[in-house]
């Protein structure tokens, strides 16, 4: 079984993009399966001098369920061209030393607006902050939904068959990419 983290960058009921990882879930090949983080509102924000005498017990929570996964799912809102902060603090959390979950793990990244770009900026920078932090980010692949309000219905279901197909194929390239890259024995 590959275990996928999701990670969702929006704390809001009906959010679009953890709308976006329930259908993951959802759509989930076989073989794998799809946990979504919850924890994101509970992240206090970031202070290296709590930090220098322990990480909180909620980021040492989401630091085992990083190191524990195979790979990563982000689905990340645009706030202002850019990530979320609450979604930026976590990562700048979880990246202290020592042994820092993030370093050679696989990640994807998928981001809805309602906006016609789709949160194209957000993804790059959020793709330059996994980089840094040594995450290898599917390359290509970019899962930008645009007018994502025509595409979830008003439960929050994503109902675009578009977009659950590039869902589906975003999945099967990241599990291909954690194998090559960390081969089971
Ligand atoms: C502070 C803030 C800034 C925003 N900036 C952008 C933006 O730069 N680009 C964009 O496409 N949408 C922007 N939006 C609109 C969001 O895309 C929209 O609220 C979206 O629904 C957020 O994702 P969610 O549905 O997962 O919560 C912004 C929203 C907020 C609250």
């Amino acid at each position: 079984m590959t275990r996928i983290l999701g990670l969702s960058g929006s704390l809001r009921r009906g959010s679009f993009n953890t709308g976006l990882l329930l259908a993951a879930r959802d759509l989930a090949p076989e073989g794998v399966q799809v946990e979504l983080y919850e924890g994101l509102r509970d992240i206090p924000p970031y202070d290296e001098d709590v930090r220098a005498a322990g990480f909180p017990p909620v980021v040492e929570d989401l630091r085992r369920r990083i190191l524990e996964a195979d790979a990563l799912l982000f689905a990340t809102p645009e706030y202002n061209r850019s990530v979320p902060g609450v979604l930026k603090n976590a990562i700048d959390w979880v990246s202290r030393p020592p042994h820092q979950p993030f370093d050679g793990k696989v990640a994807a990244i998928v981001g809805a607006s309602p906006g016609a770009l789709g949160t194209a900026l957000a993804h790059y920078h959020l793709r330059q902050v996994l980089s840094v932090v040594g995450v290898y980010v599917l390359p290509a692949a970019e899962t930008l939904v645009g007018g994502a309000g025509a595409k979830f219905d008003a439960g929050g279901l994503l109902t675009d068959e578009a977009t659950r197909n590039v869902l589906r194929d975003r999945m099967t390239r990241l599990v291909d990419l954690a194998t090559r890259l960390a081969p089971r024995v």
